[in-house]
């Protein structure tokens, strides 16, 4: 019979709701201090960015995991509220991902009433997802901005899933001078190769299904050889699901995420599609 081996849970976990009781936290905390942020619901996804942050802050750091939906980063007051909340399995999530400590505040803690200053990068959120969610990288870089400041942290650990939200936040990192390490993380997909995400819990079941297909598609576009060819071969697979909607479906330069006429640069197939009202992205590098 297999021994049953309970799991080890880090009773030590401090959970903060308010800034003031997270900066009580902090002056007990043993630098290096690296930040997870997420918008919580989270998933193997956002444990692999746990990890790695445990892996950079080593056994003495501190590894904070923000959860905090940011209201002002949605476009849609329909996905705001729809947004996945479980709170509690957060909490074991990051309790067994040896997180030291997580930062949870409510929407009024994080913004006064009559705030009046919002952070905007001006170029690479044009285009991608950026056109299809107007303010959608406004709130990011003004709530990422906040949560480097009031958590004090060394590093921050990003997915590279969303890899436009990743550049953008290079960027807000270089031109506002910020002392922050930004720590990228591979994407992390479900055996069938769907990107795993807090939105696909919303998939209904044959939806969920054809889901796989996002990737195949990407893939088999990457075999062709020109620019033209990716799209229409990537358009004609997402295209061949009854129930998809594309979006966008574009190839951008990997460096400045303009439109890639040619794939002279590194570049990256990109799209985002609609399930009924759930909203996923993918992409993958083009090599030549
Ligand atoms: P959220 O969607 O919760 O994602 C939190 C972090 O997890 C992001 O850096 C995202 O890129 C990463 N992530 C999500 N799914 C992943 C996957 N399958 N593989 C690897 N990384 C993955 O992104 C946000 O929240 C918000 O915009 C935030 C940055 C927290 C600001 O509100």
């Amino acid at each position: 019979m297999k021994a049953f081996l309970p799991p080890i849970i880090f009773e030590t976990m401090w959970i903060a709701k308010t800034k003031s009781h997270l900066k009580k936290q902090l002056n007990d905390c043993s630098q290096p201090v690296i930040l997870v942020p997420t918008m919580g619901a989270l998933h193997l996804g956002h444990a692999g960015l746990i990890d790695m942050a445990r892996q950079r802050a080593g056994k003495s750091g501190t590894v904070i995991v923000s959860i905090f939906v940011n209201a002002i980063q949605f476009d849609n007051a329909g996905d705001f509220e729809k947004y996945p909340r479980p709170f509690d399995a957060d909490i074991t999530v990051c309790q067994l991902h040896g997180v030291d400590g997580v930062f949870a505040p409510g929407h009024n803690e994080m913004y006064f009433p009559d705030r009046s200053i919002t952070v905007t990068e001006e170029l690479l959120s044009k285009g991608l997802c950026g056109d299809t969610r107007p303010g959608h990288f406004d709130g990011v870089c003004t709530v990422v901005l906040k949560l480097f400041n009031l958590t004090r942290c060394d590093a921050a650990v990003f997915g590279e899933k969303d890899f436009q939200q990743l550049a953008i936040i290079r960027r807000l990192v270089r031109d506002l001078d910020l002392d922050v390490e930004i720590i990228l993380h591979p994407t992390i997909r479900e055996i069938d190769g769907l990107a795993m995400s807090s939105r696909n819990v919303r998939l209904l079941s044959g939806h969920r299904k054809d889901a796989p297909r996002i990737r195949k598609a990407l893939l088999a576009a990457g075999e062709m050889t020109s620019a033209q060819q990716i799209l229409d071969t990537a358009r004609q697979e997402i295209e061949k699901s009854p129930y998809l909607k594309i979006d966008y479906l574009t190839l951008v330069d990997a460096e400045t995420l303009s439109p890639a006429a040619n794939l002279n640069t590194p570049t990256i197939l990109a799209c985002a599609v609609y399930y009924d009202d759930v909203r996923l992205i993918d992409h993958i590098g083009i090599r030549r």
